[in-house]
């Protein structure tokens, strides 16, 4: 299949537009990370993402909506604390777990009762969900296990010639994928952390909590709340090591335990101190910036094949608690404390 390249411009929109209603696959920016969408009221269409990604057939989608009267037809039930939370985030990153409608198909779900819904805040996005005429279910547009896509460039080197089109809608914002919060329980529940974090949450509706497989691994036997956490996620060929500890005591394990093709994964300005290759994903005092830069940078060393990766880390707190989770997944839970 050849995979066109689209432009933001109406008329590329509108040809988006057009191969999803007629049940096609195509990549489309958002603030988070590039989606791979299909209509999400079309299972079969649904069924193609899965196929295209190599995704596993038990971790459900997202359903990306461009007006709040879409969420109604979608859910079987909207709590309060569901208004409210669109009132505060929506459009923006963040996803509402729900119980699910009949129109819903299976595919979208897994056979869950749920369904997750997001209205994204990124102008192409919504402007690809209203050509449709559609609500889109969307997983970020990477291959299964590779790390999500912040440009269009990485979209095309995972599935150029796996889907119909992408949409070049410039680099994504937040660069993390979208806070996910579980409301079909007594409290609010946090699956997947995002830029909204559990405090912005807990603020707008009292409390949240998160699940404990945000900073842990699941073990074997266990029920994952959130499917997407129990695969080893975002991870690029690279053995990515978090070395968790003050710049000083990070230098010092560097320098005594460095190979050759080992790379640093550090703060913006500390690369030039260290005596070795580099990425630079953000800066130390802005957290928003690391979780910009922090998928790109480990796509990077798979380009670069590096063989190790010597990771700098924020606190887990705040947007930190995002960028946190994602390196974590990507180092597969390998932590060096200094
Ligand atoms: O920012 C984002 O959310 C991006 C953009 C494209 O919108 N999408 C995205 O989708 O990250 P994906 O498929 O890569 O991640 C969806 C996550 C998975 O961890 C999945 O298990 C969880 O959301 N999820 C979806 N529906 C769910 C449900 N009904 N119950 C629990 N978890 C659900
Ligand atoms: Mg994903």
């Amino acid at each position: 299949m050849e995979t066109l390249m689209l432009s933001r411009s109406e008329e590329d929109i509108s040809a988006a537009g057009k191969i999803l209603r007629n049940g096609g696959l195509a990549a489309i920016p958002t603030e988070t990370v590039y989606g791979l969408a299909a209509n999400a009221l079309d299972g079969e269409a649904v069924a193609k993402i899965f196929k295209a990604k190599g995704r596993p057939q038990d971790n459900p989608l997202i359903v990306h909506i461009s007006r709040l009267e879409q969420m109604n037809s979608l859910v079987s039930e909207v709590p309060d604390a569901a208004l409210t939370l669109a009132a505060e985030f929506w459009p923006g990153p963040l996803t509402m777990v729900l119980p699910k409608a009949d129109i819903v198909p299976e595919e979208v779900t897994c056979g869950l009762d749920s369904v997750g819904i997001r209205m994204p805040s990124h102008e192409t996005a919504r402007a690809v969900i209203e050509a449709a005429g559609v609500p889109l279910a969307a997983p970020s547009a990477n291959l299964s296990g590779k790390p999500s896509p912040t440009t269009a460039q990485h979209v095309a080197d995972d599935m150029n010639g796996r889907i119909d089109a992408i949409i070049d809608g410039g680099k994504c914002d937040v660069g993390v994928e979208s806070t996910v919060v579980s409301l079909c329980g007594e409290r609010p529940l946090l699956l997947r952390p995002g830029a909204v974090t559990p405090e912005m949450i807990a603020e707008a509706v009292g409390c949240c909590d998160v699940s404990h497989a945000v900073l842990e691994e699941l073990g074997e036997q266990e029920k994952a709340e959130s499917p997407g956490m129990k695969y080893k996620h975002y991870a690029p060929e690279t053995e990515v090591i978090i070395v968790k500890g003050s710049f000083e005591n990070y230098m010092r394990y560097c320098r005594e335990n460095a190979q050759e093709d080992d790379w640093s994964l550090c703060f913006n300005g500390e690369g030039d101190i260290l005596a070795m290759p580099h990425v630079e994903y953000g800066a130390e005092d802005d957290l928003l910036s690391q979780a910009r830069g922090l998928f790109d940078a480990l796509r990077w060393f798979d380009e670069m094949g590096a063989k190790r990766a010597f990771a700098r880390c924020c606190e887990p707190s705040g947007v930190g608690l995002a960028v946190y989770n994602r390196l974590l997944r990507a180092a597969g839970f390998r932590v060096i404390e200094v």
